[in-house]
């Protein structure tokens, strides 16, 4: 056994000198450029998950207290509560941290925009056709760190905000979380549904090209499939903004 450099690898390979064999490899797939976004795909597309999931609970809040707050309850008591959050938090943790570091090796390797700088916007720019790369795919790292900011505030609002006890109206459980009144209390505030309007907007857009990329990186791309693929994700990514932007405007104009 005798180390000899690679052709390869940048970093020296312990490898049979007789044998034909490929070279052993020190790094994991999930460090290669390829492995890497698979990974942010994988993130990406279990945050989605995520948004759904939290976008059909939120819309009980159009059935009234009763049903928002009781399945709010039911969330909270479930054991299985603590290790979701902590998944999700790894998985966002992930997602983020592999998006900035993709970002920054991508920007230190090619410093000047490729793309046609009169096609620029806010120093962003676009590709015309038959590119997919649009104002969406241009400023996902903006959106997405707006995203995270987004989220301290919106934590810091919900989960960690007041908490009114009710009773149940239906079980009669006492001290269950009213977030009912919560959601009533933010979206009254002018400035506040501005703001959620604003990030939500972006986390759509942001959505817009995030899906068709993380199917895109999985290897779902067919010249015959990928057109409706690509259809379908920018309309679901349009129904989950869509649907979380109608809660702090329903609040504000119709509810009061
Ligand atoms: C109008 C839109 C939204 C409303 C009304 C809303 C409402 C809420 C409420 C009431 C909670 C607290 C639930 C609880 O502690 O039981 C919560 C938690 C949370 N929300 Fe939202 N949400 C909205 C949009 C979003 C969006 C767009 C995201 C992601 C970008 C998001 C991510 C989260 C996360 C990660 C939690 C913590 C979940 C947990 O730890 O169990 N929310 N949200």
């Amino acid at each position: 056994m005798a180390v000899r450099k690679s052709p390869y690898l940048s970093s020296p390979t312990l490898a049979p000198e007789t044998s034909d064999s490929p070279p052993i490899r020190r790094h994991s797939y999930f460090t290669s450029s390829v492995g890497k976004k698979v990974l942010m795909a994988i993130t990406g597309l279990c945050l989605v998950g995520f948004l759904i999931f939290h976008l059909i609970g939120n819309l009980l809040l159009f059935f009234g207290p009763a049903s928002l707050n009781e399945y709010s309850n039911w969330l909270i008591v479930n054991p299985l509560i603590v290790p979701a959050e902590i998944g999700l938090l790894a998985i966002f943790v992930v997602h983020v941290a592999e998006a900035v570091t993709n970002w920054l090796t991508n920007r230190s390797a090619r410093p000047v925009p490729y793309y046609n700088s009169a096609r620029r916007l806010f120093g962003y720019g676009w590709a015309g056709k038959p590119s997919r790369k649009g104002i969406a795919s241009s400023t996902m790292i903006v959106t997405g760190l707006v995203i995270v900011v987004f989220l301290i505030v919106h934590l810091l609002q919900f989960k960690f905000g007041p908490d009114y006890p009710v009773t149940s109206p239906a079980f009669g459980t006492p001290g269950i979380r009213d977030l009912y009144r919560l959601d009533v209390e933010n979206f009254t505030n002018s400035a506040i549904v501005v703001f959620y309007v604003f990030c939500l907007a972006l986390i759509g857009f942001h959505l817009w090209h995030g899906i068709t990329s993380a199917l895109n990186s999985l290897g779902l791309d067919h010249p015959r499939y990928t057109p409706t693929l690509l259809q379908i994700s920018r309309v679901a990514a349009v129904l989950i903004a869509a649907g979380f932007i109608a809660i702090p405007l329903w609040i504000y104009f119709v509810r009061g």
